[in-house]
């Protein structure tokens, strides 16, 4: 039948990308042009398209490409790290690791950097473009704490469609989301204090806490629902935190989304127990679903949250600005130190950001990037599971571009990532996400890197690797 011709070509032309997760569809007429048929044969075949969920029918508006869901892999284990506070060890690898990014010649599945195919860098081009025409007396000045207006007003519209309501003078603009976690912990806690922190997790967070002295305490995390929050409270009773920092919204590097039952719960954990809630929200854009989750920071009433951001995930992390709201009782101090820190961040980075989010069509360039996000770590997914040994699991992220993977217990992924690097391949060791080096057998892989035989082949040679 004609019409079941048609719907098996679309559907290898959805398959095949030309449609990506949540397009539109052609119009029924274009489609039918397009293949030389009448508007009822592609009118069935889409009819039976929308059967198979390929596609789904919106009021008033046509067709659209489902988002699809996961083909289930095994998920790593829920992790049961000791309860106990202890100063973070062993990072040092890490600036090995960063420095490999700037080498051209090496397989980048390390460091959570996207490749710059998947950033909106011709949009980020013209924004600079205008800044550097019109360079006049503000873009040649400092930009002294909290940052320029046009960008912070930029930001707060931003904030908003994660549910939180800021003034724009509330933001302060940083140096990336690194110095963001930098500010938020020193100002609420000093050398010695204990801070809670999902385990695993990003491992810039635990460098942040080596440099300041502190001691991380790594509380169980599941790699679907996020931080146990009972787990948590058993915690608080034991010891006196002072902030826990967390990744509510697609976890690095589980990839997981904590439901708002729990965010609203983790403040009001917050309140009860005295303690500050650190919020990194920088993959909080990046969402599968293309629904903005909201903010843990939208669920604060009292000033229990301090909430951090950044643009190098979602527009470029050479321009190094980020951002933070604090509640009133810290700002003076948060901007103090910024100011000790480094006088201000870069003003031409927040000039031309500030521009990029009014002009660049940055809401259009998420929703393709979510797609093609989803499309790549699924493809990284499933090129685990063919290539990796059959007892590997690997985490089913909700966003973000990163995968878990947690291979056999007598598997050291330092060793390795090691043997890797000789490869011209890397990957980022399970050990540098928690503070005492345990995740010995599991990895991180970058799934931000356009598929090619190459990728496919260095998953291919670490699969081997971890086989011999
Ligand atoms: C969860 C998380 N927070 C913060 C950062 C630091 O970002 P920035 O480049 O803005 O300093 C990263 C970078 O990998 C990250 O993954």
């Amino acid at each position: 039948m004609l019409y079941r011709e048609i719907a098996t070509r679309l559907t290898r032309q959805i398959e095949a990308g030309l449609y990506l997760p949540g397009e539109r569809l052609p119009g029924v007429r274009r489609l039918s042009r397009q293949f030389g048929v009448s508007v009822s044969t592609i009118m069935q075949a889409q009819r039976l398209l929308e059967n198979q969920t390929l596609i789904e029918a919106r009021p008033r508006s046509g067709y659209y490409i489902c988002r699809r869901s996961w083909d289930k892999p095994e998920l790593p284990a829920p992790s049961t790290p000791e309860q106990q506070p202890m100063p973070v060890t062993g990072q040092a690898l890490t600036l090995h690791l960063a420095r490999i990014v700037n080498q051209a010649d090496f397989v980048q599945l390390g460091a959570a950097v996207p490749h710059t195919d998947f950033l909106p860098l011709r949009a980020l081009q013209r924004s600079l473009g205008k800044v550097v025409r019109h360079y006049d007396h503000q873009a040649a000045n400092y930009a002294f704490p909290p940052g320029l207006p046009q960008l912070q007003q930029q930001l707060a519209r931003r904030l908003l469609l994660g549910g939180s309501r800021v003034q724009a003078e509330e933001i302060l603009i940083t140096n990336g989301g690194h110095e963001s976690l930098m500010l938020a912990l020193r100002t609420v806690a000093k050398a010695g204090d204990v801070i809670a922190i999902e385990s695993p997790t990003f491992y810039g967070l635990l460098q942040v806490i080596e440099s300041l002295g502190m001691r991380a305490l790594e509380i169980p995390t599941d790699p679907q629902r996020g931080i146990s929050l009972s787990a948590l409270a058993l915690a608080l009773e034991q010891w006196p935190v002072k902030a826990c920092v967390l990744i509510p919204n697609f976890h690095n590097p589980l990839g997981c989304l904590l439901d708002d039952a729990d965010k609203h719960g983790l403040v009001q954990l917050a309140r009860r127990h005295g303690f500050t809630l650190i919020e990194d929200d920088i993959y909080g854009e990046l969402g599968f679903s293309g629904e903005r989750p909201r903010t843990l920071h939208s669920f604060d009433q009292d000033g229990q949250v301090i909430y951090c951001s950044s643009a190098s995930k979602t527009v470029a992390q050479g321009l190094r600005v980020g951002w933070m709201v604090l509640p009133q009782q810290y700002r003076a101090q948060a901007e103090y130190h910024k100011y000790l820190t480094n006088l201000g961040a870069p003003t031409l980075s927040q000039l031309a950001l500030a521009d990029y989010l009014a002009h660049g069509g940055h809401e259009r360039y998420l929703r393709q990037v979510q797609s093609h996000y989803f499309s790549q770590v699924e493809r990284f997914s499933r090129a685990v599971r063919k290539h990796f040994p059959a007892s590997t699991r690997v985490s089913q992220p909700a966003g973000g571009f990163v995968l878990w993977v947690e291979l056999e217990p007598m598997i050291d992924t330092l060793t390795l990532t090691h043997r890797m690097l000789q490869h011209r391949v890397s990957i980022a060791p399970g050990r540098l996400f928690s503070a005492n080096q345990k995740y010995h057998n599991c990895l991180r892989l970058n799934c931000a890197q356009p598929w090619s035989e190459i990728i496919e082949h260095a998953l291919i040679q670490l699969g081997r690797e971890i086989a011999t």
